[in-house]
């Protein structure tokens, strides 16, 4: 079947007491069980509950992978991974990675004696020499953010499996309805679900999916450790948002490329990171691994310093101003001050999140409306 086929059915049988058509959400925090000792399917909402059962058992599918596990947050699901390495074990990261991923490794698992390199995983040359024999794990991101760079996952998934690292996608920005990181060779494939999975703004969610059974029961024993599950609520959104995902996302990418294309023509722009774009580093390589469109998140430089690209995310009306993305909004941020403002300053100018960087997320509007948006912006900074 089709991915938006499965996206509606798989995980989300009918009832089999009342025959809905959509599954229940099952709040229990408990489950009565058959026997002293018997545990049952279920037994606490922490160990597993069927809502989130079902998204997990959706969401392996739509990545190809054996099983996955949905979590609180994005963060709390990357937190899970690097909490199943020790003290001593070495991470290399991409340059171009969320903010948060960054602080994480940098200012919180450093703590427990797991160090990082950033390495851009663009170069597949400087990405490999990051390696040490302590190192157990690569992340990256492709598109990467917040300038868009594309990453050969394929190629990043060799070079980490030669030095016996597993290699981890953080594949937020192209949702499996673009790219299937686990198709790809990769171990592990990460989503903030509170983006294009969820979709509308109106919910907290991670997500990890991977190929392989005994690394599934590994990252499952830390989550159940931890603690930091999905509820069944948020389950539920994100099971709802999976049926519609890839027509919104082929529709938001659509939008995206005609504007990427309108700034490109831009007088006070100077320079569009979109790998859409002929003219992007990463353009054939994200042809090659994102399917059916590239993305509809994009970074450009508006000309002028901080102040003006201030001023231009302070002036669009339906770009509302908000960190996220991935919802039916289209929001716009700078990164230099809001999603990256937790990299440290000197590794933000040496990784290229200059203060003329604006981001957008392009959302389900029509693009004519978004497009006189951002016109009407660059009108009144002049
Ligand atoms: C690429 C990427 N990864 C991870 C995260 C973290 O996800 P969450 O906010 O759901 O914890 C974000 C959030 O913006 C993100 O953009």
């Amino acid at each position: 079947m089709q991915f938006r086929t499965r996206a509606i059915h798989v995980g989300n049988e009918r009832c089999p007491q009342t025959g809905a058509v959509v599954p229940p959400i099952h709040l229990a925090s408990t489950y009565v069980q058959p026997g002293a000792g018997d545990w049952g399917e279920f037994d606490y909402s922490r160990s597993g509950n069927p809502t989130r059962k079902a998204l997990e058992t959706t969401l392996a599918d739509l990545e190809g992978g054996c099983g996955a596990l949905a979590f609180a947050s994005g963060m709390a699901a990357t937190h899970c991974v690097i909490g199943s390495l020790k003290s001593g074990d070495h991470v290399v990261a991409g340059s171009d990675i969320y903010g948060g991923t960054y602080r994480l490794l940098h200012k919180v698992t450093n703590r427990a004696g797991i160090c990082v390199t950033l390495a851009d995983s663009t170069d597949l040359e400087k990405f490999a020499a990051a390696f040490t024999p302590a190192t157990k794990l690569a992340w990256i991101e492709s598109p990467g953010n917040p300038r868009m760079t594309i990453t050969d996952i394929a190629a990043c998934a060799e070079v980490a499996h030669a030095r016996g690292a597993l290699l981890g996608v953080d594949s937020t920005f192209a949702s499996p309805a673009l790219t299937r990181p686990l198709e790809l060779g990769a171990d592990i494939v990460m989503h903030s679900a509170t983006k294009y999975i969820g979709g509308h703004s109106d919910l907290l969610g991670g997500a990890l999916v991977v190929r392989d059974q005994q690394l599934r029961d590994e990252l499952y024993f830390v989550q159940n450790a931890t603690g930091a599950v999905m509820g069944p609520l948020e389950a539920f959104l994100c099971s709802r948002g999976l049926k519609t995902l890839e027509l919104r996302v082929r529709e938001q990418c659509r939008t995206a490329q005609q504007l990427a294309e309108w700034l490109a023509a831009h007088p006070q722009v100077e320079r569009v990171l979109y790998p859409g774009l002929p003219t992007h580093p990463g353009h054939a390589i994200a042809a090659k691994q994102m399917e059916g469109g590239f993305g509809a998140m994009m970074s450009f430089v508006v000309r002028g310093d901080y102040s003006q690209a201030k001023r231009f995310v302070e002036s669009t009306e339906l770009f509302q101003l908000a960190v996220s993305l991935g919802a039916v909004e289209s929001l716009i941020e700078q990164p230099a001050s809001m999603s990256h403002a937790s990299y440290d300053a000197a590794d933000r100018a040496k990784h290229g999140i200059v203060d003329g960087l604006v981001r957008i997320s392009v959302g389900l509007e029509a693009m004519e409306d978004l497009r006189d948006d951002l016109a009407a912006a660059f009108d009144a900074i002049g």
